[in-house]
C-alpha cells in the first residue's frame, strides 16, 4: 500500500481519517455532537449519518452561539483548474443543507489567483473563466441568491487584501514550509497565497461590522489553511473560525487518494458529463469487489466495503433503505458487479440529468449572486 500524504495540492496512498484527526488535531464527530446538530436541524443530514463529515473544529461552539440567538455563516470554495467533478460537489450539497436548515449566510471564494499561481499551464484568462464556469455548479444546487455570495479573487481583491494583510504579517515563511510543504522553489505568489484563502474566514465580519463566526464545510485536505486563521483569529479580534471535514469520495478505480483530475480525466465523472460518457467510466473503471466467476459469486457472495460503485451509493443514495438492501444483496451474491454498476449508473444520471438543468438556468441567475470590487 502506498504511503498516504494529504495537504491542500494532493492526496495520495490510502487515507487513513482517524490518524488524520490526531495529526491535525482535530476532533471527531461523535453521537453526542450528532445529537445536539439534531436538535436545530429535527433530521440528520445522510452525510453526518454516514460520516461522510466525520470531523471539526469548534462545532460544538458554533451550535451553543446558535442556540443563544448568534448566527455563523457558512465559507467553502473552489480552485477552478477545470471542470467541476462529482467530489468538489460533496461538501457543496451539504452547505445547500445547512443553509436550508439554520438560515445562514453562504460565502464561496473561488480561488482563480491559487490555480494561476500553483498550475504551470493555466493563464488567469483561463482560471477567471473557469471560475464562473464552476459558479454554475454551486448555483445549480439551490443556494438562495440573497444569502450567497460568490466571488473570484482576482475580482473581489481589494477586499480580501485588507484582510489578508494582517494576516500574512503574522505568519513566518517557516511556518509556511512547516504546514503546506513550500519549499526554496515554490514561488514567492504561493507564499502570500494562505493569507488570502483565510482572508474569507473574517470577510463576514468586515462586511457586517460585527464578529460573525464562518463554518467551513470542506474535505479535510483545506485543513492546513484553517489552522493558520485560527491561530491568528483572537491577535485580530476576529472569532475562531470553526470547520466540518468530509471525507473525500474515492477515485472510482480503487479506494487509494481522491478523485481528482489529476489522476486522469478517463476515470473523472465531470457534471457536465452525458448519461453515455457516465456509463461509460463507469463499467469501464468501477473497481469491483465481485468474484471471479459467476459461480463463485452467488455461492460466497461480493465484498460491497471495497466495491467503488457501492462506496460510492454511500455518497450519492439518500434512502437509507435502498442502500442498505445493496449491500445485503450484494453481499449475499443476489446482486452481480455489472447490476450493481448499472444501479450507480442510474443513480448518478438521474442526479446529473437534475443537476445539468439547473446548471443551464444558473447561466441567468449568476449576476444576482457574484460580489465583485
Ligand atoms: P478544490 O477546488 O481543490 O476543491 C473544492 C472542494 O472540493 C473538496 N474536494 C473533495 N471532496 C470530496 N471528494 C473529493 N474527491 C474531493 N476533491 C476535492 C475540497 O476539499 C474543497 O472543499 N483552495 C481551494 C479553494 C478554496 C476553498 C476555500 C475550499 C478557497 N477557499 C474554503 C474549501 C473551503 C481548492 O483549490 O479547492
Amino acid at each position: 500500500m502506498q504511503e498516504s500524504r494529504v495537504t491542500p495540492w494532493e492526496v495520495s496512498g490510502e487515507v487513513n481519517y482517524d490518524t488524520l484527526i490526531k495529526e491535525f488535531g482535530t476532533s471527531k464527530i461523535d453521537p453526542s455532537l450528532l445529537k445536539n446538530i439534531k436538535k436545530h436541524t429535527k433530521k440528520l443530514h445522510y452525510m453526518l449519518e454516514r460520516g461522510i463529515f466525520f470531523s471539526h473544529r469548534d462545532l460544538d461552539i458554533v451550535l451553543k452561539e446558535y442556540a443563544q440567538g448568534k448566527k455563523f455563516a457558512i465559507y467553502t470554495g473552489r480552485g477552478p483548474s477545470g471542470d467541476t467533478h462529482l467530489g468538489h460537489m460533496i461538501p457543496w450539497i451539504f452547505c445547500k443543507w445547512l443553509q436550508d436548515v439554520f438560515n445562514v449566510d453562504f460565502y464561496f471564494m473561488m480561488t482563480d489567483d491559487e490555480k494561476f499561481l500553483c498550475n504551470k499551464n493555466l493563464t488567469l484568462e483561463q482560471t477567471n473563466k473557469l471560475a464562473y464556469d464552476n459558479a454554475l455548479d454551486v448555483i445549480a444546487l439551490g443556494f438562495d441568491p440573497k444569502k450567497t455570495f460568490i466571488f473570484a479573487d482576482t475580482d473581489y481583491i481589494n477586499h480580501l487584501y485588507k484582510i489578508a494583510l494582517p494576516i500574512a504579517k503574522r505568519v513566518t515563511a517557516s511556518q509556511a514550509k512547516a504546514v503546506f510543504g513550500f519549499t526554496n522553489n515554490t514561488n514567492i505568489g504561493m507564499y502570500l497565497w494562505p493569507a488570502i484563502q483565510a482572508a474569507t474566514c473574517f470577510l463576514p465580519s468586515v462586511l457586517s461590522g460585527k464578529k460573525v463566526r464562518t463554518l467551513i464545510p470542506a474535505a479535510i485536505d483545506q485543513d492546513p489553511y484553517w489552522r493558520i486563521a485560527r491561530d491568528v483569529a483572537p491577535k485580530l479580534g476576529y472569532p475562531k473560525t470553526a470547520a466540518i471535514h468530509n471525507v473525500f469520495l474515492p477515485s472510482l478505480k480503487g479506494p487509494e487518494g481522491k478523485m481528482s483530475t489529476s489522476e486522469g480525466f478517463d476515470a473523472t465523472i465531470f457534471t457536465t458529463d452525458d448519461a453515455a460518457t457516465v456509463k461509460k467510466k463507469v463499467n469501464k473503471f468501477a473497481f469491483s469487489g465481485g468474484r471471479d466467476t459467476l459461480e463463485e459469486h452467488r455461492k460466497k457472495g461480493g465484498n460491497p466495503d471495497i466495491d467503488m460503485s457501492y462506496q460510492w451509493l454511500t455518497f450519492f443514495e439518500e434512502d437509507d433503505k435502498k442502500l442498505k438492501k445493496i449491500y445485503n444483496d450484494y453481499k449475499s451474491g443476489k446482486l452481480l458487479s455489472g447490476e450493481l454498476k448499472a444501479i450507480l449508473i442510474d443513480k448518478l444520471n438521474a442526479f446529473l440529468k437534475n443537476h445539468q438543468k439547473n446548471r443551464e438556468k444558473a447561466k441567468k441567475q449568476l449576476s444576482k449572486f457574484i460580489l465583485k470590487d
